[in-house]
Order: structure tokens, then C-alpha cells, then sequence
């Protein structure tokens, strides 16, 4: 089989790469190692900045998105029993996050995909890639107990932090970024409804503990925990007994429980990785494959976006030039970098107010005046705001610095 652009995965990066090539007229295939049921019910991101809203709006896969999506124009920081608002809104000028479940996300893109004719394989799994130096790279995927494989012009290594395309890569031909952490996310789902109208971030001296939602009748929650857990020692008495511990106010804020769902239970480690460049040869990484960013900022899967948003754009570019264009290619890994990098200095910052380290009362102190600071400095605040609803498309950030020449008096 042969296509223009072999794609391996059917997550966000993947489904959205292949739709937007597929807009400029260029042909790929999907291959996904699970089946379709799974991706389009596994429990993961629930936070889309503004970029992506308007991406998928304006690329005709938003309207479900617009329909059950939840705008939310502030989130809550909580700590010391006490509740601050962080106006999003007021503070970017207009911008808001939109909470709307990945999975549904995956959902509205299989079905446009397979609705224009588009080809995803389920229940293939990349084995290798190889020839990537050539014109025409190999996928290597077995799929009915059966070796098949895929010809292109390009691979998108779309597979996520455990996929197969990174390690294909030449030892040397990369450098690792990495950092791990003393601490896990366990997660759930609760039938119940959400508790406020806001996520609430909270920090405790027992951990830290998110409220989310999903919909009007589901909770998302998340605490922080041991990274060597096990899920089941997490009974729900135990689980819901931290969660009011930790999101106590003094006011007597009251957390709704109700039955805990089986799917979006589970323990997540938490790592912050980057490797550089996002290119070798013909293969192109994106998304998880290439970058991991701490959950605290929500960014993970708005950066799986932003990264193919950038790729579609080099490989139309280089179709439309007759094949000869390279030289958005040659920059992709470059681009990205830069919003990689801004985004897991905010994931890290988050994640770094928000948890409980060890003991050191000096660094409890620490993060109570970060958090004191950002909920009561105007300009600390705003900082937050404007990263977490999504730094502008171009990153010009407004140059907090102005030229030397025109700073002179
Ligand atoms: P993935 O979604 O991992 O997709 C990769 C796909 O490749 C998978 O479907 C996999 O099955 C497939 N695959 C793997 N190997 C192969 C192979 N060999 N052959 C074929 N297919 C293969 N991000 C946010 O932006 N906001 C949030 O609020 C947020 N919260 C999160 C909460 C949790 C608990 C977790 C775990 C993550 C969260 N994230 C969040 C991160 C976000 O989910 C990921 O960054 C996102 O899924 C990355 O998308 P991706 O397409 O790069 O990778
Ligand atoms: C959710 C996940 C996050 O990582 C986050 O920072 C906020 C919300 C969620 O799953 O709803």
C-alpha cells in the first residue's frame, strides 16, 4: 500500500493531522494499534485552549464541541481553606478555555475522517519505520496476525510517549530533555454533578486536588498520590475521603460524591520530557511522541495540536511547490520547540506551586507566598491567564522588552 503521508496513531495529533492534510487535498492513512471503541472512550484531557476551539471550528469539525463543550471564563485556586478566582476572561482580554472530553474530540474526528472517505485502520500496529532517510519511508504494522506495509512520502510519528517511531530513531540522532517527579495523578469519573461551576486547583498539605467536570452529570477528579501506588489499594471511601479533605473550605464548600465509573480510573506518572529535534529524515514526531508536559497545565494536548497545525502547513506547502518545498519541513522541529519549551515552563511552574514535595516546611512556605502572590498581584495573575487559555498562535507575546535601539532616551 502506498499513501503521501503515513500516519501512526489515531490520537488527537494523528486524527487532526490527517483531517487538515486532508482539506488541502493530500492523501494519508491512519494506523492505530487499538480499536475504535477504545480511543473513542479512553479518558484523558478535558482542557482546550482557545487555539485549538478555533482550530476545530474553523477547520468543520467544532460543532458538536460548540454544542456540549462548556466555555469557562475563570478557575479557582484554592489553598489555606480559602477559594480565589482567576479571571481568565477579564485578564486576557476576552479569551476563555473550553472544557470538552479528548475522547469526544477523537470521536468528532474518526467520524469527519471516515465520513470524507478518509482510511484509519484500527487494530494495526506499527511494528517499525524504516528507510526514513529515502524518498520513500516504510511502516512497518502487522494487523490480522498479518505483516503489511505502508509506503509514503512522509511518516507522521504521531504514537504517543510509548509508541514505536521515536525509538526507531538512530541512537545520537536526539537529545532527551527529562524530569520526573515523586508524585502521581490518580484520576476519576464520578456520576455526579460537578460540584462548582469552575475547576477548582487545589493545594494542601496532604497533596493536591483538581475538580473538574465533563458534563453537566459527570465529575473529573484528580488528587495527587505516591508514584508506586496501586489503584487498588484506592478504595472509593478512601479516594472520596481525600477529596474532601483536601478541598475543605473554611466556609464548608460541599463536594457531591456519587457512584465512581470504571473507565478514566487510574494512576498517571507524572514526567516532564522533551527531545530535540522532532525530525529525523523523513519522519516527522509530534505530540506525546516527541514532548510530555506535567497535566497541572492542562497543555498536553492542545501542544499535540499546535504541533500538526504546523506540520500540515510545511507538507501543503511542499505539495504545492511541486514537491520541492522544504524549507517549512526543514523548520518544523524549530518552530515547535519554542511552544514546547513555553509550555513546560508553565506545567512545570504550576505543577511546582500546586503539589506537596516532602516535608521542608521552608518550601511549603514558599509555595504558599507563590500562590499568595498570583491570587493577589494583578500581574501575577494575568501571567497565568494568558498561558493557561493558550499563548497566541504566532507567540508574539507582546516584546515585554523593547529593542535596545528604541529604548534609548
Ligand atoms: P495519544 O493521545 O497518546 O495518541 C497516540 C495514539 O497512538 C494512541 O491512540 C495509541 O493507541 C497509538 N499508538 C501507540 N503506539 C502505536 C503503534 N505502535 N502503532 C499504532 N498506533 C499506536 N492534555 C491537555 O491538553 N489538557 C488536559 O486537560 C490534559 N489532561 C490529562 C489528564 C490525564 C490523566 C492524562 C493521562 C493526560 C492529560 N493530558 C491533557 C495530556 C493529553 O491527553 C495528551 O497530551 C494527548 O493525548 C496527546 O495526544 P497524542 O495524539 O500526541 O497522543
Ligand atoms: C483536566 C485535566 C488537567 O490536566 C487539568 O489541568 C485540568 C482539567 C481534566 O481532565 O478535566
Amino acid at each position: 500500500m502506498r499513501t503521501q503521508v503515513g500516519i501512526v496513531g489515531a490520537g488527537p495529533a494523528g486524527l487532526v493531522l490527517s483531517h487538515l492534510l486532508h482539506l488541502q487535498g493530500i492523501e494519508s492513512v491512519v494506523l492505530e494499534t487499538r480499536n475504535r471503541d477504545y480511543i473513542e472512550n479512553r479518558i484523558r484531557a478535558g482542557v482546550l485552549e482557545q487555539n485549538t476551539v478555533d482550530l476545530l471550528t474553523e477547520s468543520g469539525v467544532g460543532d458538536r464541541m460548540k454544542k456540549e463543550g462548556m466555555v469557562h471564563h475563570g478557575i479557582e485556586l484554592r489553598f489555606g481553606g480559602q477559594g480565589h478566582r482567576i479571571d481568565l476572561h477579564e485578564l486576557t482580554g476576552g479569551r476563555a478555555i473550553t472544557v470538552y472530553g479528548q475522547h469526544e474530540v477523537v470521536k468528532d474526528l474518526i467520524h469527519a475522517r471516515l465520513d470524507a472517505g478518509g482510511q484509519i485502520i484500527f487494530e494495526a500496529e506499527a511494528v517499525g519505520v524504516e528507510d526514513l532517510e529515502s524518498h520513500e519511508p516504510v511502516i512497518r504494522y502487522r494487523k490480522d496476525d498479518e505483516d503489511h506495509e505502508l509506503r509514503c512520502d512522509f511518516i507522521a510519528g504521531c504514537d504517543g510517549f510509548y509508541g514505536v517511531c521515536r525509538p526507531s530513531i538512530p541512537e545520537g540522532a536526539l537529545t532527551v530533555y527529562e524530569r520526573k517527579y515523586p508524585f502521581a495523578w490518580l484520576g476519576i469519573l464520578a456520576e455526579t454533578p460537578p460540584s462548582s461551576e469552575e475547576l477548582i486547583y487545589t493545594y494542601h498539605e496532604r497533596g493536591f486536588a483538581l475538580h473538574s467536570m465533563r458534563s453537566p452529570e459527570l465529575t473529573r477528579l484528580y488528587i495527587q498520590c505516591a508514584p508506586d501506588d496501586d489503584i487498588e489499594d484506592w478504595s472509593d471511601e478512601r479516594i472520596w475521603e481525600e477529596l474532601h479533605a483536601r478541598l475543605a473550605t473554611e466556609e464548608g464548600w460541599a463536594l457531591t460524591e456519587g457512584p465512581i465509573l470504571e473507565e478514566g480510573r487510574g494512576i498517571t506518572p507524572m514526567r516532564s520530557f522533551v527531545v530535540e529535534p522532532m525530525q529525523y529524515g523523513r519522519l516527522f514526531l509530534a505530540g506525546d511522541a516527541a514532548h510530555i508536559v506535567t497535566p497541572t497545565g492542562a497543555k498536553g494536548m492542545n501542544l499535540a495540536v499546535a504541533d500538526v497545525r504546523i506540520l500540515a502547513r510545511a507538507l501543503t506547502e511542499f505539495y504545492a511547490s511541486g514537491q520541492r518545498g522544504f524549507d517549512l519541513l526543514d523548520r518544523y522541529s524549530e518552530t515547535c520547540m519554542r511552544r514546547v519549551w513555553l509550555a513546560q515552563r508553565f506545567s512545570w511552574w504550576m505543577t511546582a506551586m500546586l503539589h506537596r514535595f516532602d516535608d521542608d516546611p521552608f518550601q511549603h512556605h514558599l509555595q504558599l507566598a507563590e500562590l499568595d502572590y498570583v491570587t493577589s498581584s494583578r500581574s501575577a495573575a494575568k501571567t497565568l491567564a494568558e498561558n493557561y487559555v493558550g499563548l497566541p498562535m504566532d507567540l508574539n507575546l507582546g516584546a515585554a522588552s523593547a529593542p535596545a535601539e528604541s529604548s534609548s532616551v
